[in-house]
């Protein structure tokens, strides 16, 4: 018997909504769409990039996916830097940019990057001035900030992918040193995405029963290592690019909780003002995405040392981001 297509291949499908364009048809971009695609949630996808016929050719491939995945989300490429098509989009994640080469910090990234991200960012505030905007380009905190400002949307409705990809990557290594299912590990980071990221052990579970019951201390520490260095590490083996699968994933979560106005609870890149008593910074931090981008800050409980640490975090951040209106 043949295969079944995996979303069961019923002419009935349900009802898909709205518009999703990602900017950058390179690795995080491609990826990004084509789980965008393959959640059959978004009537359409816009793949678009400088580059002409790379994002043709890539949505033409994912499209041809359709009758074996099983999805009805259509994608649509535009390349030549155009933003014909991607008028009226409900959300817009931002991936273009240079990655990191081995050996480069993100921050290595910054003034070639901000010139891209600033140029996106005025282009979507003319062609989709409602949508919900989700930087992943590098460094992070600051291209989030930047974007805030050259769209000029409300700090809510712009917010930065990185949190859910260091959470990940931290339950990841979790599972993995203590031989259990990643799914009965929870972990947290908060901060920055990068030097100062914030591993909150204290906020970490495994099967319910707390991290520190059931790993010992040095273990938790070179694990915490790990994680912070957890992009470095991957781009060292790559040798050329960064990262795309699982930051792909963290992405395209948050684009499906803005346009299923879910009120997910997860660790995001946005304005923090007054929680944490941290005021006027972009900052990774737990925050419930609906479809007007951040509803709410989610304030948890830290323990002394980790709030410091994210303290330092927003200084450390602040400190950036205050350049950024220059690059
Ligand atoms: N508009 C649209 N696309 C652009 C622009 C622009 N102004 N400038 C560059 N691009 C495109 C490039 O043509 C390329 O296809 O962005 C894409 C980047 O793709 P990759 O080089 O494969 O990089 P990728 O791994 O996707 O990373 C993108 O995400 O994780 C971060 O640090 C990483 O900042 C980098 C970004």
């Amino acid at each position: 018997m043949a295969e079944q297509p995996r979303n069961g291949g019923s002419s009935q499908s349900r009802a898909l909504n709205g518009k999703v364009t990602v900017v950058g048809a390179g690795f995080y971009g491609s990826t990004t769409a084509l789980r965008l695609a393959e959640y059959d949630v978004f009537e359409t996808v816009v793949l678009t990039d400088i580059v002409e016929g790379k994002p043709e050719g890539l949505a033409l491939d994912i499209n041809q996916s359709r009758p074996i995945e099983g999805f009805e989300t259509k994608v649509v490429g535009v390349g030549g830097g155009s933003y014909e098509g991607t008028e009226g989009s409900d959300v817009v994640v931002v991936t273009a940019g240079v990655p990191r080469k081995p050996g480069m910090s993100r921050m290595d990234l910054i003034e070639t990057n901000a010139g891209i991200v600033r140029q996106v960012a005025e282009n979507v505030a003319r062609t989709s001035p409602d949508a919900v905007v989700i930087v992943v380009s590098n460094p992070l905190d600051e291209m989030t900030a930047l974007a805030q400002l050259a769209t000029g949307f409300p700090k809510q409705r712009v917010m930065g992918q990185a949190g859910m990809l260091d959470t990940a990557r931290f339950s990841h290594f979790v599972a993995e040193e203590l031989g259990v299912p990643v799914a009965s590990v929870r972990t947290l980071t908060l901060g920055s995405h990068g030097d100062t990221m914030v591993p909150v052990p204290s906020r970490c579970t495994v099967d319910s029963k707390p991290l520190a019951d059931v790993l010992a201390a040095d273990r938790i520490e070179d694990l915490v290592t790990r994680t912070r260095n957890g992009g470095a590490e991957v781009v060292a083996l790559l040798k050329t690019g960064s990262a795309y699968y699982a930051p792909s994933a963290a992405a395209a979560r948050m684009a499906k909780a803005v346009i299923e106005d879910s009120g997910a609870v997860m660790p995001v890149c946005t304005w923090v003002d007054g929680e944490y008593d941290i005021s006027g910074v972009y900052l990774g931090v737990e925050a419930e995405i609906g479809r007007e981008g951040v509803r709410r800050v989610v304030q948890g409980d830290l323990t002394e040392s980790e709030l410091a640490g994210l303290r330092e975090a927003a200084e450390a951040v602040r400190a950036k981001q205050a350049d950024v209106a220059d690059l």
